[in-house]
Parts: structure tokens; sequence; C-alpha cells
């Protein structure tokens, strides 16, 4: 005998009034928020193939890897951008996302409101540190192993 499973979303019927479609409403954040996924999981395809194929296949490979390397990379501005990007691009994609399963699963308002308040900081937080980091590296710190630097 031939079974059906019936797809039975989160919360349904639970779901907060304000992501119903209502008719007429103005806004659409959460179409553009669907939509970037998409667009942004299209460019992180490629970013992070390139990430992978430079870093792990060419040259030494992972033998390859060092604090010399990660140098000679970010002395370039094309692996700055590169890498600010991925970063960007990976950090909005995650929290929109991991947005969406809060939104989801999490019942409660304050909970929901909570969890997506240390969502946001920790989003902030690590986009703000990363940036600076790839921006302000100086390769030539007390005790560089690097040659140039001595
Ligand atoms: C390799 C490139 C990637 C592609 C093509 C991609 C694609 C997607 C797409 C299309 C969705 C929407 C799924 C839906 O609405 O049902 C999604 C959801 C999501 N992505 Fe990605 N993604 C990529 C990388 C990443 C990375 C690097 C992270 C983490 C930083 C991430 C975290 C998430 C999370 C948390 C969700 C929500 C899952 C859910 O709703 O159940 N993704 N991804």
């Amino acid at each position: 005998m031939a079974t059906t499973t019936e797809f039975v979303p989160p919360r349904s019927g639970r779901i907060d009034k304000k992501y119903n479609r209502v008719p007429g409403k103005k806004g659409n954040f959460e179409m553009v928020a669907w939509l970037f996924m998409r667009i942004s999981g299209l460019f992180l395809v490629v970013l992070i193939f390139g990430h992978l194929i430079t870093n792990l296949l060419v040259g030494d490979g992972i033998n390859g890897l060092d604090f010399g390397f990660v140098a000679g990379k970010w002395a370039d501005p094309l692996w700055q951008f590169w890498d600010l990007a991925m970063l960007w691009l990976a950090m909005l994609h995650g929290t929109n996302g991991v947005r969406t399963i809060i939104n989801d699963y999490a019942d409660k308002d304050r909970t929901r409101f909570w969890l997506k308040m240390v969502l946001y900081f920790a989003t902030v937080v690590i986009v703000v540190l990363g940036t600076l980091v790839i921006f302000t590296f100086d390769p030539c710190i007390p005790g560089s192993p690097l040659e140039v630097c001595n």
C-alpha cells in the first residue's frame, strides 16, 4: 500500500501574524531576504571554491599553509577583497538563515527576540573584527618569521 508523507511546516498554525501574507500589505523584507539567500549562495559557491583551490590545491597544497602564506595573500588587494566578500556574505547569509530558523522554531516572543539579539550581536562582532583583521594585518610584528621583515 502506498503511503504519503504530509509536509507539516514548523509552528504550523502558530506562525506569528506578521509573517502572514496580507493582500495589499506593503514591505517585502522577507521576499528580499529569500532572494538574498539564493544570490549570496551562488556567490559563495564561487568564493569558497576559489578559496579552497588556491589554498589547498595549487602550489604546496595544505603543506604550504603558514604565516607567510597568509601574509603573501593579504599583500594582494585581490585576496583582501576576496576574503572580505567571503566573510561578509557568509556571515550575512548564515545570520539570515539562523534568523529564519529562530523565527520558525522559537515559540515565545521574548525567546525569539533575545535569541535574535544574541545572533545579531555575534554577527556584528565577527564582521567588524574580521574586517579589521583583513585590513590592518601587519606581517612584520615583533618576532615575525618572515625574512622581508628582518
Ligand atoms: C556554498 C555556498 C552556499 C550555498 C549555495 C548556500 C545556499 C543556501 C540556500 C539556497 C539556502 C536557503 C534554503 C531555504 O530557504 O530553504 C540556505 C540556507 C542556509 N544557509 Fe546556506 N549556502 C551556502 C553556504 C552557507 C554558509 C557558508 C553558511 C554558514 C555561514 C550557510 C548557512 C545557512 C543557514 C543557517 C541556512 C538556513 C537553513 C534553513 O533555513 O533551514 N550557508 N543556504
